[in-house]
């Protein structure tokens, strides 16, 4: 979060402000580090750099046309997982032969949409998944590239709503079906089987959980190979996690040394795909208290950003720090809840966390952000979603204005029936 700190007493993105931002287009906002963003994306290639992979970055974790505009131009390509997502990356205009596309439930109209687009390459989760691909493929006249995500049976020790490669999981196929898909390729044509996927779970602090999946992903491509089955992608997913509190998470370079030495003996090209590593410490949202209120029990900080905003505290326990945009001179630290207005127990920024007490109208920025921020907003309590800044150097750019009350009846309609006169009487 180095591109987030204090300058004197006000906390700056860049060399702007936060203040300065919420007073141009008021709060809650979300305000994105641009030396951040390309920060991280470059540690990665850095790392990585004696195997040039693809970085394929992970669109579900911050999908704003800028951010991936941002990133693509420096050479990423795209990790998408819904018709939706392809449509946003390819106006962003990156070249189709740089998108993969996972999930286990694409329908119909996803496949044909990227078959047509000729992207390159399907992360296959089921057989029946990959008979579709092969059916619309032969209807279209079309030779798509699939790879087979592998459930290698890894526990990542995360959080049981984002640890993916475990066996009771959803994702992937056990190695055996796997490895009987890849023996009978032909009977897939004209998919053509070109790679294995993986993707063990999100915020992994430690290396040894992809040590492990690794391993088992070589010996699989091995033995592969050695009944004339040649693999020549292999998709490690994403999955690097950040410093949300006191984790200490590995370096990319530490994650490298640990990785490196075992994909050298794969003769497969890399590809990877970062969301969280890249994005969540490149990103605020930045909120203002309504109010403070006290209770025999608890002190509640008020704000006026809430779950709809950010969803990861009320839907994983999720931990973000909160540091006040302006500091002030050190004043007790007191235990307390920071809220959202929301009409629900479990709308919460923060629980029993100790912080300087604000006044109303006191600015707050919850760090850590950028990944899985606005991508999981929503309209909920008819609440207008936020802004979304982009700060390079000491200029913002609003890459997403904030939505209007009439944004929130886009779309809806009232049947004639019921803007009749009287309606109600028939309908009784
Ligand atoms: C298949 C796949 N790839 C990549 C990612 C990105 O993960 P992260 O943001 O942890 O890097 C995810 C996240 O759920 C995923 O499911």
């Amino acid at each position: 979060m180095h591109d987030f700190k204090y300058r004197g007493r006000k906390l700056c993105c860049e060399r702007l402000d936060l203040a300065s931002i919420a007073e141009r287009v008021g709060t809650p906002f979300y305000c994105y580090s641009q030396k951040s963003l390309l920060d991280h994306f470059n540690k990665l290639k850095r790392a990585f750099r004696s195997i040039s992979p693809l970085i394929c970055f992970s669109m579900k974790a911050n999908s704003n046309l800028a951010v991936l505009k941002l990133l693509t131009r420096q050479g990423a390509g795209l990790d998408v997982v819904s018709g939706g997502e392809l449509y946003k990356a390819r106006r962003v205009g990156v070249p189709a032969r740089r998108i993969v596309y996972a999930s286990v439930g694409k329908t119909e109209a996803e496949i044909v949409y990227a078959l047509k687009e000729d992207i390159l390459l399907f992360n296959v989760e089921s057989v029946p998944e990959l008979e579709l691909i092969q059916r619309l493929a032969r209807r279209l006249k079309k030779r798509p590239r699939v790879s087979v995500r592998l459930n290698v049976e890894v526990d990542p020790r995360t959080h049981r709503y984002i640890a993916t490669g475990v066996s009771t999981s959803k994702f992937g196929l056990d190695l055996k079906s796997a490895r009987g898909l890849f023996l009978n390729s032909r009977h897939y044509v004209p998919a053509e089987l070109v790679g294995v996927h993986i993707h063990i779970g999100s915020q992994i602090t430690s290396g040894s959980p992809y040590a492990q999946a690794l391993r088992r992903v070589a010996s699989f491509v091995k033995d592969l190979k050695k009944r004339g089955v040649h693999i020549p992608w292999l998709n490690v997913g994403g999955g690097l996690g950040i410093i949300y509190h006191d984790e200490r998470p590995q370096t990319a370079h530490a994650f490298a040394r640990r990785v490196l030495p075992l994909l050298k003996t794969l003769p497969a090209r890399l590809i990877m795909e970062p969301g969280r590593f890249i994005a969540g410490p490149s990103g605020v949202l930045v909120t203002r208290v309504t109010t403070v209120k006290k209770t025999p029990r608890k002190t509640f900080i008020i704000v006026d950003g809430g779950m709809s905003d950010l969803l990861r505290p009320s839907l994983y326990g999720a931990y973000h720090s909160i540091w006040p945009v302006r500091r002030s001179s050190n004043g007790p630290r007191v235990e307390c809840d920071v809220v959202g207005p929301i009409c629900e127990s479990g709308d919460f920024l923060a629980r029993d966390r100790k912080l300087a007490l604000p006044g109303s109208g006191d600015l707050l920025s919850v760090l850590g952000a950028g990944a899985y921020g606005f991508v999981m907003a929503s309209n909920y309590n008819s609440r207008p979603r936020p802004p979304e800044v982009l700060v390079n150097g000491s200029r913002m750019y609003v890459v997403r204005r904030r939505e209007t009350y009439r944004d929130l009846v886009r779309g809806e309609s009232i049947p004639a029936y019921l803007r009749e006169a009287g309606s109600g009487k028939r309908e009784a």
